[in-house]
């Protein structure tokens, strides 16, 4: 079972989308153990985007994060990271994939709308950015019996 961390960005807040983009995770069946609707501060934005320090884009990108509240949210299953990153489609609205989030939500170059980890390692230190681990819950497994199936011990 992995956990990602994923965020609606300044834009998807303020154009009402927050509800219509979680949907799509749930409805993926994947299952949110923590969120908070926040404001990106300059410092956080920086060790958030620290990868991408001294490119073209950068002061644009950390003006763009924290220019307004955004939903900070961690969803867990099978696959996950790799899952919500099809479903973010590519990184631009105008190349993104009809049916992916910012396929079908965005037009921009610049804001579009989502944030997810993109490895394992990013995960791990994206959510402990913006989560202390007593604000994610621990579920019981019970109702991943019916997205998965655990015949051979583990959720395939
Ligand atoms: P994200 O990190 O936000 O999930 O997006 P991503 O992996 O698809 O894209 P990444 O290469 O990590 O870039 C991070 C964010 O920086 C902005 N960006 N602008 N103008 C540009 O050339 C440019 N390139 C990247 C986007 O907001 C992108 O999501
Ligand atoms: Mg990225």
């Amino acid at each position: 079972m992995q956990r990602t961390l994923l965020i609606v960005k300044p834009d998807g807040v303020v154009r009402r989308l927050i509800g219509k983009i979680i949907a799509r995770f749930e409805d993926k069946g994947l299952r949110i153990v923590g969120m908070k609707m926040m404001r990106v501060s300059s410092a956080l934005a920086k060790k958030h985007y620290a990868e991408h320090k001294g490119k073209s884009f950068y002061p644009c990108l950390i003006n763009f994060i924290t220019s307004g509240p955004v939903v900070v949210f961690v969803v867990e299953g099978v696959e996950a990271i790799a899952i919500c990153r099809k479903m973010m489609g590519a990184t631009f609205g105008p190349e993104a994939a009809p049916g992916t989030i910012r396929g079908d939500f965005g037009a921009s170059r610049s804001n579009n709308l989502i944030h997810g980890s993109d490895s394992p390692k990013s995960a791990k230190r994206e959510i402990a950015l913006y989560f202390k681990s007593s604000e994610l819950i621990k579920y019981s497994d019970e109702d991943y019996k019916w997205i998965y199936n655990y015949s051979e011990g583990n959720p395939v």
